[in-house]
């Protein structure tokens, strides 16, 4: 009579290991100009997660001519106003320090965040 109910508890997460992978997170961005949330899964860089949401750490020029989310070439910086881990690549890291912003290539959204372009 009917299928089995599905109990599946399959989870890609350990919650005892605090990992969280399966969940997205809320992520605030202001452009300049308005505010946008966006949803993004755990663990995808802040970059592609804004280019995923037609939005961008670039300029008209680094738009074209960046490093490709290698953290090489510094074009992609966003000041964080919460949420991100500390820096751990040698730019990231530098950038930080000079108060210059982060590089969103080399931030893995891990938690909700709040950013500003
Ligand atoms: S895209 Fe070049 S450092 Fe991030």
């Amino acid at each position: 009579m009917g299928n089995k109910s599905n109990t599946d508890t399959t989870s890609t997460s350990d919650p005892a290991s605090g990992d969280d992978s399966s969940n997205t997170h809320a992520v605030s961005v202001y452009d300049g100009a308005e505010w946008h949330e966006l949803d993004v899964p755990h663990g995808r860089t802040l970059r592609d997660a804004l280019w995923a949401h037609d939005l961008s750490p670039h300029g008209a020029l680094t738009r074209h001519l960046n490093c490709g989310g290698q953290g090489h070439c510094a074009a992609c910086t966003v000041d964080i106003e919460a949420g991100a881990e500390a820096p751990d690549q040698w730019l990231d890291t530098f950038l930080h320090a000079q108060d210059v912003g982060r590089l969103s290539c080399q931030i893995d959204v891990t938690q909700d965040m709040t950013i500003r372009l």
